[in-house]
């Protein structure tokens, strides 16, 4: 089917949470150090919200800064996906909050759940929502409040995750202008249990037995993780760049999900993009699950390399597993 337009990213906007925790916080709860940390992940410190906030307190001003940021009302918006495993509630959804927080009254509002894939697969499905001539604008935000589903006592876990939310505005623009070119969406459920939230839906309710067990925190075998992490990241990767015939030159910035910087080295280098291209803020922020894109494209451009027409390649990897790509020139 031919496209109606083609969906133009045009602004970014990120908020974190204001209290720090560094590794040496971190050394006085668990057994663990500094220079493991930093060694084994590239992390020294992350966010975490306060007691009472959930993920709409990021994502309401993140949605405000950077509709400002794209000279857009609330009033004009089709559409809110929220990406995020951690949202204020199952029902109702972050995205409705945020809808009815910001005046989007025209707004269609949905999560959706695709761990730390999920950035990517919501600026996907707005993107076919915008081809298909469906909507004009839709804000897509990416976050999630990992302090509230991790066990501070695991020492695998709690080191790797941080709390954040970014939102971009995908707006509908001239085919051949400037905009997503292609994405790429893949999962494999085999890999379901290896990374999850055991007790968090109807398959394993919570009981007062279970959450006294600490069976609602985040599960993660790290190590079976990793190689899959390291594998799909860069096939995916060099698969999109294969499809839409591109090179390492056609790529401005990559920008990849930020779980471990020993996952991002290998995916940079199998696609031939050199490190200084390559934006990274886990040190700063560690994993925000879905946040971890929308805040690094922030990051981009705070330090000016991300503007209007800058080529951007966009890569994730998360439970369930699901990962996918997106290759972009940004901007109006
Ligand atoms: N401090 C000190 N020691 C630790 C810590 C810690 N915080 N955590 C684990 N260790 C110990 C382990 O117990 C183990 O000790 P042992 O050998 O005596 O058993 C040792 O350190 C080595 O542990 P490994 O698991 O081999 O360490 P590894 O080098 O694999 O690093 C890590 C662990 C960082 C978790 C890594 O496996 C990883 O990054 N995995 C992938 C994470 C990821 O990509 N997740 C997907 C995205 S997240 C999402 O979707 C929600």
């Amino acid at each position: 089917m031919p496209k109606a337009a083609r969906a133009k990213c045009v602004a970014v906007s990120a908020v974190v949470p204001e209290k720090r925790l560094t590794n040496a916080d971190l050394e006085k709860m668990v057994d663990t150090n500094d220079e493991w940390i930093v060694s084994r992940t590239g992390i020294k410190e992350r966010r975490i919200v306060a007691d009472g906030e959930g993920l709409s307190t990021l994502a309401i001003p993140a949605a405000q800064q950077c509709l400002e940021k794209a000279g857009v009302s609330a009033e004009d918006i089709d559409g809110i996906i929220v990406a995020t495993v951690t949202g204020d509630y199952l029902m109702p959804t972050t995205a409705n909050i945020v809808q009815d927080a910001i005046g989007a009254t025209k707004a269609f509002a949905f999560d959706l759940a695709n761990a730390c894939n999920g950035f990517v697969a919501a600026l996907s499905s707005a993107t076919a929502f915008i081809e298909s001539g469906h909507s004009q604008k839709i804000l897509v935000l990416g976050g999630d409040i990992m302090s509230s589903v991790l066990n501070y006592k695991d020492r695998n876990t709690c080191i790797l995750f941080g709390d954040g939310c970014g939102a971009v505005l995908v707006e509908a623009g001239e085919v051949d202008g400037p905009g997503i070119v292609d994405f790429e969406l893949h999962s494999d459920g085999s890999g379901a249990q290896i990374l999850s939230l055991p007790c968090s839906g109807s398959a394993n309710p919570p009981t007062p037995e279970k959450l006294a067990n600490g069976d609602h925190f985040v599960f993660q075998d790290g190590r079976t993780v990793f190689p899959h992490a390291v594998r799909r990241m860069a096939e995916v990767s060099t698969n999109l760049m294969e499809k839409i015939g591109i090179t390492k030159d056609d790529v401005d910035i990559l920008v990849p999900h930020q779980a471990n910087l020993r996952i991002i080295e290998p995916t940079a280098r199998r696609m031939g993009v050199s490190m200084d291209k390559v934006i990274i803020n886990i040190d700063k922020v560690a994993n925000t699950t879905a946040g971890t894109i929308p805040l690094a494209l922030a990051d981009a451009e705070e330090r000016g390399l991300l503007k209007d027409g800058t080529k951007v390649f966009l890569v994730a990897f998360g439970g369930g597993f699901s990962w996918g790509a997106s290759y972009l020139t940004w901007g109006r």
